[in-house]
């Protein structure tokens, strides 16, 4: 069974780690998120900034639950917002897209979960923070986390290099025990 890779990207770099993913792992499916919410310009930064850091899910559109099994490795990609997992990671996690969260939740049941965040930030502060909270949201949804890494990115606006992401997706994603690639 292929991998699922979920993403969620504002400025594209997110996006370019879920495509080098799929070429570490040698195959897989990515889902790019879609929101209702308008994250575009000034106005779209305040209020992404301020959503994530009151915690707030954003509203999916469509079923990206769709295609989640047991024993189905997924792989969660997103940005760290105002030091908080962004909007719609939360939401997918919630199953708050849906309106339906004991579906969501339940369909979590056995499936391993990799955690990747993407920031601006080279120290990753917050990371550690960032991946306790989205592991707990994992739990709650009957999922379980195989591992959690923290990648580099840009500064909001841009999008990271192709070359800088790859050396990092290569040399975190994989190295826990049990993780499937390496
Ligand atoms: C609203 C907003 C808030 C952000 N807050 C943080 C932050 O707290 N820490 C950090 O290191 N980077 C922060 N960033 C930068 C993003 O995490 C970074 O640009 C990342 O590469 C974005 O991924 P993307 O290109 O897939 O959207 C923020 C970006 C946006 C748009």
């Amino acid at each position: 069974m292929e991998p699922l890779i979920i993403v969620h990207s504002r400025d594209g770099s997110c996006s370019r780690v879920a495509e080098l993913l799929r070429e570490h792992l040698a195959g897989g499916e990515v889902r790019l998120l879609q929101e209702a919410e308008k994250r575009r310009g000034v106005f779209g930064f305040l209020r992404s900034g301020f959503q994530s850091a009151r915690e707030r899910p954003s509203r999916l559109l469509g079923q990206p639950w769709n295609g989640v099994s047991p024993g189905r490795h997924l792989y969660l990609v997103g940005p760290i917002w105002a030091g908080r997992p962004s909007p719609a990671i939360r939401a997918f996690l919630l199953g708050a897209g849906a309106g339906d969260a004991e579906t969501v939740a339940a369909s979590l049941q056995d499936v391993p979960v990799h955690i990747l965040t993407v920031q601006a930030d080279p120290k990753r502060e917050r990371s550690g923070e960032v991946h306790t909270a989205l592991t707990a949201l994992v739990s709650a949804a009957g999922g379980s986390v195989v591992e959690t890494v923290g990648i580099t990115g840009a500064a909001p606006g841009r999008t990271a290099e192709p070359d800088a992401l790859r050396e990092q997706v290569v040399a975190r994603v994989g190295r826990s025990p049990g993780a499937p690639a390496g």
